[in-house]
């Protein structure tokens, strides 16, 4: 998606090798312009896949996911990654660990929200090593509910999140394909966006 590419050469700082910073459109600061753009395309790709709900993981995942939800027209639910006061339903849970932070949590969804016969599209922020979109996944299916497909911001083409996903059978569909941040740069997988910066 070339607005998103374009955002990212403009405004992403490259932290290291394997970090992308992008906080003032996407991970703190949020363009609410951007994020409709991403919606709408979101429900564009996914327009053929029948899909009943968007499943996301708090805390970035929730504005693409929203915006995704306003224009399929379907609800969003967020994993919860803390205990919460009112969430007292009968729950789904699974296991994240995280490579970036080294640490392990429990995330979870109330089975009330996620159905035997959804067709779920699960929203996140960034797809790195797929922790956490493989813990939606597994939350999805113990509702049996089926995948229809994830959607990724930006994924890391290079860490191996998407391979994990594609192997599992699952349509992963990102909007910004990430080859390398070697050098200080983003080179994405289609370069061409390049020229426009
Ligand atoms: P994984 O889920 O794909 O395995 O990713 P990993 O454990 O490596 O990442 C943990 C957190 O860091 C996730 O957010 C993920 O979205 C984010 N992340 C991973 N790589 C990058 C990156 O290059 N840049 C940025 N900005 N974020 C990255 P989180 O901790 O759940 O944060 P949040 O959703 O509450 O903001």
């Amino acid at each position: 998606m070339k607005l998103l590419e374009s955002k990212i050469c403009l405004e992403g700082k490259v932290l290291s090798e394997n970090v992308l910073k992008v906080d003032s459109f996407l991970n703190h600061q949020i363009d609410p312009a951007l994020m409709n753009e991403i919606g709408k395309e979101f429900a564009a790709r996914f327009s053929d896949e029948g899909i009943t709900k968007i499943v996301t993981i708090e805390s970035s995942g929730i504005a693409p996911a929203v915006m995704a939800g306003l224009h399929m027209n379907v609800p969003v639910v967020f994993a919860r990654k803390r205990k919460s006061l009112t969430l007292i339903d009968d729950l789904l849970s699974a296991t994240v660990h995280s490579f970036t932070k080294n640490e392990t949590n429990e995330v979870s969804i109330s089975k009330k929200y996620v159905c035997e016969n959804d067709q779920v599209l699960i929203i996140d922020d960034f797809l790195a090593n797929g922790q956490a979109a493989l813990a939606l996944v597994e939350m999805v299916e113990k509702a049996n509910a089926k995948v229809a497909g994830i959607g990724i911001v930006i994924e890391k083409s290079f860490q191996d999140g998407a391979k994990k996903l594609k192997e599992l059978g699952l349509r992963v569909e990102s909007l910004a394909r990430i080859a390398s941040l070697s050098n200080g740069e983003v080179q994405f997988i289609n370069e061409t966006v390049k020229e426009l910066v």
